[in-house]
């Protein structure tokens, strides 16, 4: 640490005196290009459901879905990521729903890439939970989730999707070593250029509860997922996750959640010169949200938790924020 001077004649404040020159010494910046907005889609037609447990975030039918995106691609948004919120008829163990080349993702992406083409990248969820009756995220036997049977399962859903048009496969499953089974699968196909974003880190963590409303597998879900997803009291189990991913071929690497986990984020950047995306999930998006609706708090806390994601090392981050703060930045 270079110490420059003591006060009286080095102040700190002197620097920040006015708003050009706190732009001029800034030293992170948020920009729309740090933005993935996550998009949820329901059955029917002409439908704009609001979630209960996320107020202002909605689920769109398929053909509903322009209403959010070209506000998107106007303003320049590079990512949306997809999740379904699934009949619960077509859901049952082993989540069969996730392989139907006509489920509601696969009728997303074909219709987000005929109609907008390349403006705008496609991400895709890979694991079971919006699809198996039991609410997790792979096979469910004896009270175990298996790991290999999930794979086999999760490769050929990623191929589907990669094939219908998915730009960044997004495995958020946990198991391991399916990145590197993903990988070969993809290139088998010929989708070389399909890139995969790991959710490397993914804590068990209890902000995920309005995105299980979100998508519908809150009512189902059976237990906890504490056998797959991390265990928040851990550090070095985050390094050694990423660091296997990375050797299976992972593109980049997702941190989930976000606020509560930026010191893991700036492990991750500081360890691994690999693009971090960082997830502001469900449960920070309400917390905030609910604390502005009642005054606590001002619209600004959102900017200022965003930049804390920047700060902190992420490259973008997924956010239910992103179509409204690509508005106003
Ligand atoms: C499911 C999945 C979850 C989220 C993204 N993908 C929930 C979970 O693991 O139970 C959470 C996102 C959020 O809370 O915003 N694989």
């Amino acid at each position: 640490m270079i110490i420059t001077g003591k006060y009286p004649n080095l102040r700190l404040r002197r620097n920040r005196k006015s708003d050009w020159c706190r732009r001029l010494v800034q030293e992170n910046t948020l920009s729309v290009n740090d933005l993935i907005l996550p998009i949820f889609i329901t059955d029917g037609i002409n439908k704009k459901e609001s979630i209960r447990s996320m107020t202002g975030v909605y689920r769109y039918s398929v053909d509903k879905i322009p209403t959010i995106l070209d506000g998107a691609v106007k303003n320049k948004i590079p990512m949306v990521a997809l999740f379904p919120y699934t009949n619960s008829k077509l859901k049952n163990n082993i989540g069969t729903e996730a392989l139907n080349e006509n489920n509601l993702v696969c009728k997303a992406i074909r219709l987000i890439k005929r109609k907008y083409k390349s403006k705008i990248g496609i991400m895709c969820d890979v694991a079971l939970d919006p699809y198996t009756s039991h609410g997790h995220d792979g096979v469910l036997k004896k009270g175990k989730i298996l790991n290999d049977e999930t794979i086999d399962i999760l490769v050929k859903q990623s191929v589907i999707q990669a094939q219908m048009g998915c730009d960044v496969i997004a495995p958020s499953d946990m198991m391991d070593g399916r990145i590197g089974k993903i990988r070969k699968a993809l290139d088998k196909n010929n989708l070389q250029n399909t890139q995969i974003l790991s959710y490397a880190v993914k804590y068990a963590s209890s902000f995920y509860g309005p995105f299980r409303d979100a998508v519908g597998s809150n009512k189902n879900l059976k237990g906890d997922k504490k056998t797959y997803q991390m265990d928040y009291k851990n550090t070095d189990e985050a390094i050694r996750e990423i660091s296997l991913d990375i050797k299976e071929g992972a593109d980049m690497i997702m941190v989930k959640p976000a606020m509560p986990y930026l010191d893991i984020i700036k492990l991750a950047k500081e360890n691994f010169k690999i693009p971090i995306i960082s997830y502001q999930v469900s449960g920070e998006y309400s917390l905030l949200t609910n604390a502005i609706k009642k005054g606590l708090i001002n619209e600004k806390s959102i900017i200022e938790t965003l930049y804390a994601f920047k700060r902190s090392g992420s490259n973008a981050i997924v956010t239910y924020f992103a179509d409204k703060i690509a508005k106003i930045i």
